[in-house]
């Protein structure tokens, strides 16, 4: 279940990220535009309920979405997406989940997690530019599955084939979209061609 965004601007905006001269802030502002861009494209065929509503004209049928939005960002690059995400669902809850890789092993370390309530029954976004191994989603979504959700997908930038096969054979009921599917891992597990370490390209720690 994986959908990679064939979209002109998401593509013109994520070279510009991938470019190592590009700076922080302007890293940080093209994250900004493709994650709105990417949260009006998941968010497209979310299930919708009916009410009545009146117009200054008369009674008619109208729409709101049948579930609560729950936002998950996997810090610390996970939270370069929520604002994007979140001027286009503002009424989205967000819940935290951190998480860092072994720069050796490559295995995740959870050290933080703080959800709302109602993950039974939302709809939850898990965010993160970057899918290498899959190891950190993957630690995500069991996590906020033994919570109870129920109803979860994973939106990252740049993915690579391996992760997405970690997370399709792991959680196949989980729905993967990515901006990008890049070529491979280098032996570093960084993503090839890929645009660095995201949350370094962020926050300015590199
Ligand atoms: C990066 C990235 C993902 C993870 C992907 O985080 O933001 O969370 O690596 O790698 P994986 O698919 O192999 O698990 P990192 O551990 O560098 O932490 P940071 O966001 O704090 O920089
Ligand atoms: N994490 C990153 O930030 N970048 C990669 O290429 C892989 C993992």
């Amino acid at each position: 279940m994986v959908k990679v965004l064939n979209h002109a601007l998401i593509k013109h905006k994520l070279s510009i990220m991938r470019e190592e001269k590009t700076s922080n802030y302007i890293f940080k502002q093209n994250l900004d535009e493709i994650a709105m861009l990417m949260a009006y494209e998941v968010t497209k065929d979310y299930p919708l309920k009916e009410k009545e509503i009146e117009t200054p004209i008369c009674k008619t049928t109208g729409y709101e979405l049948d579930k609560d939005i729950i936002l998950v960002p996997i810090l610390r690059a996970g939270v370069g997406l929520v604002d994007g995400f979140r001027r286009i669902i503002p009424t989205a809850k967000v819940g935290h989940i951190g998480m860092y890789r072994d720069e050796e092993t490559l295995i995740p370390h959870e050290y933080y997690a703080k959800f709302p309530k109602g993950l039974e029954s939302a709809k939850v976004i898990v965010l993160d530019p970057m899918l290498a191994t899959g190891g950190s989603a993957d630690m995500a979504i069991q996590n906020i599955k033994d919570r109870g959700a129920k109803d979860i997908e994973l939106v990252c930038l740049v993915g690579a084939p391996e992760g997405v096969k970690y997370i399709e054979e792991h959680h196949p009921d989980v729905k993967l979209t990515l901006a990008a599917l890049d070529e491979k891992l280098n032996d570093k597990g960084y993503i090839v061609p890929g645009l660095g370490d995201a949350g370094d390209r962020l926050f300015g720690t590199n």
